[in-house]
Protein backbone atom coordinates (compact mmCIF):
# COMPACT_ATOMS: atom_id res chain seq x y z
CA UNK A 1 0.00 0.00 0.00
CA UNK A 2 1.45 3.48 -0.79
CA UNK A 3 1.02 5.84 1.98
CA UNK A 4 2.25 8.98 0.43
CA UNK A 5 -0.88 8.24 -2.50
CA UNK A 6 -3.24 7.74 0.79
CA UNK A 7 -1.46 10.71 2.33
CA UNK A 8 -2.67 12.67 -0.70
CA UNK A 9 -6.36 11.57 -0.58
CA UNK A 10 -7.17 13.22 2.55
CA UNK A 11 -6.51 16.65 1.75
CA UNK A 12 -8.36 18.56 -1.73
CA UNK A 13 -6.62 19.78 -4.42
CA UNK A 14 -6.28 23.04 -2.61
CA UNK A 15 -4.43 21.19 -0.23
CA UNK A 16 -7.02 21.74 2.95
CA UNK A 17 -7.53 18.56 4.88
CA UNK A 18 -10.91 16.93 4.22
CA UNK A 19 -10.12 13.36 6.31
CA UNK A 20 -7.28 12.34 8.46
CA UNK A 21 -6.30 8.90 8.03
CA UNK A 22 -2.48 9.26 8.65
CA UNK A 23 -0.08 11.58 9.44
CA UNK A 24 2.23 10.23 7.03
CA UNK A 25 2.56 13.59 4.75
CA UNK A 26 0.76 15.87 6.71
CA UNK A 27 2.83 19.17 6.87
CA UNK A 28 3.95 20.65 10.06
CA UNK A 29 1.86 23.61 10.02
CA UNK A 30 -0.94 21.52 9.40
CA UNK A 31 -0.12 19.64 12.36
CA UNK A 32 1.12 22.90 14.36
CA UNK A 33 -2.58 24.18 13.32
CA UNK A 34 -4.18 21.23 14.98
CA UNK A 35 -1.70 21.43 18.43
CA UNK A 36 -2.78 25.39 18.20
CA UNK A 37 -6.25 24.68 18.34
CA UNK A 38 -5.83 22.13 20.63
CA UNK A 39 -3.99 24.33 23.32
CA UNK A 40 -6.41 26.64 22.95
CA UNK A 41 -9.63 23.95 23.32
CA UNK A 42 -7.61 22.63 26.20
CA UNK A 43 -7.72 26.21 28.48
CA UNK A 44 -11.00 27.44 27.64
CA UNK A 45 -14.25 26.75 30.14
CA UNK A 46 -16.67 24.73 28.88
CA UNK A 47 -19.22 26.55 26.95
CA UNK A 48 -23.25 25.63 25.55
CA UNK A 49 -23.10 24.75 21.97
CA UNK A 50 -25.27 23.12 19.71
CA UNK A 51 -24.82 23.10 16.09
CA UNK A 52 -27.11 19.86 14.58
CA UNK A 53 -25.48 20.26 11.31
CA UNK A 54 -22.55 18.58 12.22
CA UNK A 55 -23.38 15.24 13.19
CA UNK A 56 -20.71 12.53 13.93
CA UNK A 57 -20.84 8.55 14.27
CA UNK A 58 -18.84 6.32 15.71
CA UNK A 59 -18.16 3.02 14.14
CA UNK A 60 -15.46 1.01 16.20
CA UNK A 61 -15.25 -2.18 15.14
CA UNK A 62 -12.28 -2.73 17.22
CA UNK A 63 -12.58 -2.26 21.06
CA UNK A 64 -11.63 1.29 22.64
CA UNK A 65 -12.24 3.42 25.70
CA UNK A 66 -9.65 6.34 25.59
CA UNK A 67 -10.57 7.35 21.58
CA UNK A 68 -14.17 6.55 21.63
CA UNK A 69 -15.25 8.34 24.70
CA UNK A 70 -12.97 11.23 23.88
CA UNK A 71 -14.13 11.44 20.03
CA UNK A 72 -17.62 11.39 21.74
CA UNK A 73 -16.84 14.00 24.25
CA UNK A 74 -14.94 16.01 21.98
CA UNK A 75 -18.27 16.39 19.98
CA UNK A 76 -20.50 16.91 22.68
CA UNK A 77 -18.12 19.91 24.05
CA UNK A 78 -18.19 21.21 20.29
CA UNK A 79 -22.35 20.42 20.26
CA UNK A 80 -22.80 18.08 17.40
CA UNK A 81 -24.96 15.09 17.71
CA UNK A 82 -23.37 11.75 18.21
CA UNK A 83 -24.77 8.27 17.41
CA UNK A 84 -23.13 5.16 17.92
CA UNK A 85 -23.09 1.94 15.07
CA UNK A 86 -22.70 -1.04 16.95
CA UNK A 87 -21.05 -2.94 14.51
CA UNK A 88 -22.56 -6.34 15.19
CA UNK A 89 -25.97 -5.07 15.85
CA UNK A 90 -25.96 -3.09 12.57
CA UNK A 91 -26.76 -4.10 8.79
CA UNK A 92 -22.85 -5.00 8.82
CA UNK A 93 -23.63 -8.21 10.74
CA UNK A 94 -25.92 -8.92 7.49
CA UNK A 95 -23.13 -8.42 5.16
CA UNK A 96 -23.59 -4.93 4.09
CA UNK A 97 -20.52 -3.43 2.85
CA UNK A 98 -18.78 -0.93 4.85
CA UNK A 99 -18.75 1.66 1.55
CA UNK A 100 -22.96 0.96 2.03
CA UNK A 101 -22.59 1.83 5.12
CA UNK A 102 -21.23 4.93 4.98
CA UNK A 103 -23.05 5.74 1.54
CA UNK A 104 -26.09 5.08 4.05
CA UNK A 105 -25.01 7.58 7.01
CA UNK A 106 -24.07 10.19 4.00
CA UNK A 107 -27.65 10.35 3.16
CA UNK A 108 -28.72 10.86 6.32
CA UNK A 109 -26.46 14.18 7.07
CA UNK A 110 -23.99 12.80 8.83
CA UNK A 111 -20.76 15.01 8.31
CA UNK A 112 -18.24 12.46 10.19
CA UNK A 113 -17.64 8.86 10.47
CA UNK A 114 -14.98 8.15 13.11
CA UNK A 115 -13.65 4.86 12.17
CA UNK A 116 -11.75 2.20 13.91
CA UNK A 117 -11.01 -1.08 12.16
CA UNK A 118 -8.77 -3.64 11.39
CA UNK A 119 -8.26 -4.47 7.73
CA UNK A 120 -5.17 -2.10 6.58
CA UNK A 121 -5.87 0.47 3.37
CA UNK A 122 -9.74 0.30 4.48
CA UNK A 123 -9.94 4.40 4.72
CA UNK A 124 -8.44 4.54 1.10
CA UNK A 125 -11.19 2.14 0.14
CA UNK A 126 -13.94 5.09 1.73
CA UNK A 127 -12.01 8.19 0.93
CA UNK A 128 -11.14 7.15 -3.27
CA UNK A 129 -14.66 7.48 -4.14
CA UNK A 130 -16.05 10.38 -6.01
CA UNK A 131 -19.00 12.40 -4.88
CA UNK A 132 -17.60 11.59 -0.81
CA UNK A 133 -19.62 14.15 1.82
CA UNK A 134 -18.51 12.37 4.59
CA UNK A 135 -15.14 13.56 6.77
CA UNK A 136 -13.69 10.64 7.88
CA UNK A 137 -11.58 10.19 10.76
CA UNK A 138 -9.36 7.27 11.74
CA UNK A 139 -9.62 6.17 15.25
CA UNK A 140 -6.57 2.93 14.68
CA UNK A 141 -6.38 1.47 11.17
CA UNK A 142 -4.87 -2.10 11.40
CA UNK A 143 -1.23 -1.70 12.48
CA UNK A 144 -1.08 1.20 10.60
CA UNK A 145 -2.00 4.23 11.74
CA UNK A 146 -3.44 5.96 14.97
CA UNK A 147 -3.14 9.68 13.69
CA UNK A 148 -5.00 11.32 16.25
CA UNK A 149 -2.86 9.47 19.21
CA UNK A 150 0.39 10.83 17.33
CA UNK A 151 -1.09 13.93 17.68
CA UNK A 152 -2.11 13.65 21.47
CA UNK A 153 1.47 11.96 22.22
CA UNK A 154 3.09 15.31 20.22
CA UNK A 155 1.39 17.70 21.97
CA UNK A 156 1.91 16.11 25.93
CA UNK A 157 6.04 15.69 25.14
CA UNK A 158 5.47 19.17 23.40
CA UNK A 159 4.02 20.58 26.66
CA UNK A 160 7.08 19.30 28.53
CA UNK A 161 9.98 19.75 26.34
CA UNK A 162 9.09 23.03 24.07
CA UNK A 163 12.47 22.12 22.66
CA UNK A 164 11.55 19.15 20.19
CA UNK A 165 14.88 19.37 18.18
CA UNK A 166 17.17 18.75 21.42
CA UNK A 167 15.18 16.00 22.90
CA UNK A 168 15.10 12.14 23.07
CA UNK A 169 12.61 9.43 22.75
CA UNK A 170 12.78 6.27 23.15
CA UNK A 171 9.50 3.98 21.64
CA UNK A 172 10.44 0.64 23.42
CA UNK A 173 8.17 -2.52 23.23
CA UNK A 174 5.97 -4.12 20.28
CA UNK A 175 7.12 -1.98 17.40
CA UNK A 176 5.73 -5.01 14.63
CA UNK A 177 2.48 -4.55 15.74
CA UNK A 178 2.06 -0.86 17.36
CA UNK A 179 -0.15 1.57 14.98
CA UNK A 180 0.79 4.08 18.04
CA UNK A 181 4.27 3.51 17.45
CA UNK A 182 4.12 4.10 13.55
CA UNK A 183 2.14 7.40 13.74
CA UNK A 184 3.91 8.75 17.21
CA UNK A 185 7.04 8.72 15.19
CA UNK A 186 6.03 10.01 12.24
CA UNK A 187 4.51 13.41 14.61
CA UNK A 188 7.98 13.49 16.11
CA UNK A 189 10.12 13.41 12.92
CA UNK A 190 8.03 15.96 11.45
CA UNK A 191 8.78 18.55 14.27
CA UNK A 192 12.31 17.40 14.00
CA UNK A 193 12.94 14.90 16.82
CA UNK A 194 15.72 13.41 15.41
CA UNK A 195 16.61 11.25 18.42
CA UNK A 196 14.04 8.52 18.39
CA UNK A 197 15.46 5.12 19.84
CA UNK A 198 13.28 2.08 19.02
CA UNK A 199 13.69 -0.79 20.84
CA UNK A 200 11.66 -4.08 20.37
CA UNK A 201 12.42 -7.85 21.36
CA UNK A 202 13.43 -9.74 19.02
CA UNK A 203 10.27 -11.37 18.04
CA UNK A 204 8.45 -7.63 17.71
CA UNK A 205 11.01 -5.93 15.71
CA UNK A 206 9.65 -3.95 13.35
CA UNK A 207 9.35 -4.79 9.94
CA UNK A 208 12.28 -4.14 7.40
CA UNK A 209 12.05 -0.39 5.98
CA UNK A 210 9.24 0.50 8.54
CA UNK A 211 9.98 3.62 10.61
CA UNK A 212 11.96 5.01 7.78
CA UNK A 213 14.15 2.45 8.21
CA UNK A 214 15.47 3.69 11.76
CA UNK A 215 17.74 0.67 13.50
CA UNK A 216 16.55 -1.21 16.80
CA UNK A 217 18.51 -0.87 19.79
CA UNK A 218 18.54 -2.67 22.94
CA UNK A 219 16.95 -1.30 25.93
CA UNK A 220 19.82 -0.67 27.70
CA UNK A 221 21.11 1.23 24.77
CA UNK A 222 17.73 3.17 23.88
CA UNK A 223 17.48 4.40 27.62
CA UNK A 224 20.67 5.71 28.23
CA UNK A 225 19.82 9.38 29.40
CA UNK A 226 16.50 8.96 27.18
CA UNK A 227 14.51 12.01 28.46
CA UNK A 228 10.87 10.34 27.26
CA UNK A 229 10.14 6.94 27.16
CA UNK A 230 7.30 5.54 25.46
CA UNK A 231 6.08 2.11 26.56
CA UNK A 232 4.08 0.42 23.89
CA UNK A 233 1.33 -1.94 24.74
CA UNK A 234 1.83 -5.79 24.02
CA UNK A 235 -0.49 -6.12 21.27
CA UNK A 236 -2.00 -9.73 22.19
CA UNK A 237 -5.20 -9.38 20.10
CA UNK A 238 -2.50 -9.29 17.18
CA UNK A 239 0.01 -11.92 17.95
CA UNK A 240 -1.43 -14.45 15.61
CA UNK A 241 2.31 -14.48 13.87
CA UNK A 242 4.50 -13.99 16.38
CA UNK A 243 4.69 -16.57 19.15
CA UNK A 244 3.06 -16.61 22.76
CA UNK A 245 4.14 -14.18 24.77
CA UNK A 246 4.83 -14.65 28.39
CA UNK A 247 4.38 -11.62 30.86
CA UNK A 248 6.62 -12.46 33.09
CA UNK A 249 9.40 -12.78 31.04
CA UNK A 250 8.50 -9.86 28.88
CA UNK A 251 9.05 -7.63 32.16
CA UNK A 252 12.31 -8.94 33.09
CA UNK A 253 13.60 -8.70 29.45
CA UNK A 254 11.67 -5.41 28.35
CA UNK A 255 9.34 -3.70 31.59
CA UNK A 256 9.68 -0.72 32.63
CA UNK A 257 10.99 0.00 36.30
CA UNK A 258 12.47 2.47 38.54
CA UNK A 259 15.61 0.93 38.40
CA UNK A 260 15.68 0.76 34.73
CA UNK A 261 14.87 4.48 34.76
CA UNK A 262 18.20 5.19 36.18
CA UNK A 263 20.00 4.60 33.13
CA UNK A 264 17.83 7.65 31.75
CA UNK A 265 17.92 11.15 32.35
CA UNK A 266 17.32 12.24 36.04
CA UNK A 267 14.20 14.16 34.76
CA UNK A 268 12.66 10.99 32.71
CA UNK A 269 8.73 11.14 31.29
CA UNK A 270 7.23 8.28 30.96
CA UNK A 271 4.35 7.67 28.35
CA UNK A 272 1.98 4.99 27.50
CA UNK A 273 -0.73 4.50 25.11
CA UNK A 274 -2.95 2.17 26.88
CA UNK A 275 -4.50 0.40 27.51
CA UNK A 276 -1.28 -1.04 30.26
CA UNK A 277 -0.39 -4.58 31.32
CA UNK A 278 0.41 -3.06 34.55
CA UNK A 279 3.65 -5.45 35.59
CA UNK A 280 4.27 -6.11 32.13
CA UNK A 281 5.05 -2.95 30.07
CA UNK A 282 5.57 -0.93 33.02
CA UNK A 283 6.12 -1.65 36.97
CA UNK A 284 2.37 -0.61 38.59
CA UNK A 285 3.87 2.23 40.72
CA UNK A 286 5.32 3.92 37.73
CA UNK A 287 1.68 4.27 36.09
CA UNK A 288 0.73 7.34 38.76
CA UNK A 289 4.54 8.02 40.04
CA UNK A 290 6.04 11.89 39.44
CA UNK A 291 7.18 10.72 36.27
CA UNK A 292 3.85 9.30 34.59
CA UNK A 293 2.50 11.39 31.85
CA UNK A 294 -0.14 8.97 30.91
CA UNK A 295 -2.99 10.68 32.47
CA UNK A 296 -2.04 13.93 30.46
CA UNK A 297 -2.22 12.02 27.58
CA UNK A 298 -5.88 11.05 28.05
CA UNK A 299 -6.48 14.18 29.24
CA UNK A 300 -5.19 15.72 25.69
CA UNK A 301 -6.92 13.32 23.88
CA UNK A 302 -10.24 15.57 24.48
CA UNK A 303 -9.33 18.94 22.64
CA UNK A 304 -6.83 17.25 20.04
CA UNK A 305 -10.47 15.64 19.04
CA UNK A 306 -12.14 18.87 18.95
CA UNK A 307 -9.40 20.52 17.03
CA UNK A 308 -9.80 17.65 14.47
CA UNK A 309 -13.30 18.07 14.51
CA UNK A 310 -13.11 21.84 13.57
CA UNK A 311 -10.14 21.84 10.85
CA UNK A 312 -11.85 19.55 8.63
CA UNK A 313 -15.02 21.42 8.17
CA UNK A 314 -13.47 25.12 8.87
N1 LIG B 1 -4.77 4.52 23.11
C1 LIG B 1 -5.89 3.94 22.66
O1 LIG B 1 -6.15 3.89 21.47
O2 LIG B 1 -6.72 3.43 23.64
P1 LIG B 1 -8.14 2.78 23.39
O3 LIG B 1 -7.91 1.46 22.68
O4 LIG B 1 -8.74 2.59 24.78
O5 LIG B 1 -8.95 3.71 22.54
Amino acid sequence: MNENHEASLQVDRNGKLKHLITLEGLSRPVIESLLERAERYGQEPLTIRFDPSQSVALLFCEASTRTRMSFSLAAWRLGYPVVNLEPDRSSLAKSETLEDTVSTLEAMGVRYLVLRHSQPGIFKTLIDSPGRTIHCISAGEAHRSHPTQGLLDLLTIRQHFPDLARLSVAIVGDLAHSRVARSTFTALRTFGVSDIRLSAPPELAPHPGDFQGAPNHTLDEALLDVQVVIALRVQIERLTDAPAINPAHYYSQYGLTSERLRRCHPDVRIMHPGPIHPGMELAPELINSRRSLIREQVRNGLPIRMAVYEMLTS
